[in-house]
């Protein structure tokens, strides 16, 4: 059973405050009848509860893709830049947060969710979540690069990071990484005296952004889609 004000928030009526405002107004109906009353427990999957005469069906998370555009910070707030969460106009979740990072000039596939215990497995580093990136460089990828990602890159602080795959591309490079530290494609590339031009993720674990979701876009997950991305088999342990 669950409090009518959180199950309403929960289906994206509006924040925990706005939705007692909704109910205290009559435009919330619980089986039929008006309900005014927010802590009234209802069963989420019995209830048949409308909303200014629309019927909510019940959904606790909400899960996006953005196709982040360089220019906006991967943070859920902050006083001086546009965040992540500034994009997602006309979304009725107040508890969305991204799920890691990328920088701001990085541009790509970003997953938004309220789903916490999911992102805190995708961001899981025993989960070695596969993650691709476009690189344009300053100067053409090699062999010995691909080798060298292969084998384990050694940043310039000494990290160790886990082999990593690097596809060569007439422009630039496709690497693969399992993990996720701070920077770690441009220090990867600075650790082989190269320099990344421009970075854009194109895929994170199962989810790949799409090519009809242009810089600036975002959509909701498809079934499909999500059901990948709790199909924890895609991460190999
Ligand atoms: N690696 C980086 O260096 N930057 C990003 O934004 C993501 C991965």
């Amino acid at each position: 059973m669950l409090r009518l004000d959180k199950y309403l928030a929960d289906c994206g009526a509006g924040t925990r405050s706005e939705v007692k405002k909704y109910l205290r107004a009559g435009r919330v109906s619980v089986n039929g009848s008006v309900c005014t009353k927010p802590e009234t427990k209802i069963d989420p999957e019995q209830a048949d509860v409308t909303f200014d005469g629309r019927h909510l069906r019940y959904r606790r998370f909400a899960y996006y893709m953005l196709h982040k555009p360089a220019g906006v910070i991967t943070a859920t707030e902050d006083t001086r830049h546009r965040t992540v969460l500034d994009l997602l106009e006309d979304v009725p979740y107040s508890n969305l947060s991204p799920v890691g990072r990328l920088d701001i000039d990085t541009e790509g596939l970003l997953l938004i969710t309220n789903d916490g215990a999911l992102a805190h497995d995708l961001l899981s580093p025993a989960k070695h979540v596969e993650k691709t990136y476009l690189c344009r460089l300053a100067a053409p990828a090699t062999e010995q690069d691909a080798e060298a990602f292969a084998e384990g890159i050694v940043l310039e602080d000494g990290t160790r990071c886990r082999p990593a795959l690097c596809e060569i591309l007439p422009d630039g490079a496709l690497v693969t990484i399992t993990e996720g530290k701070y920077h770690q494609v441009k220090r990867m590339w600075a650790a082989r005296d190269n320099e990344v031009r421009y970075l854009k993720r194109l895929s994170m674990g199962p989810l790949v952004l799409p090519d009809d979701l242009p810089a600036g876009a975002y959509r909701e997950l498809t079934p499909e889609e999500l059901h990948q991305l709790k199909d924890r088999d895609y991460a190999r342990e």
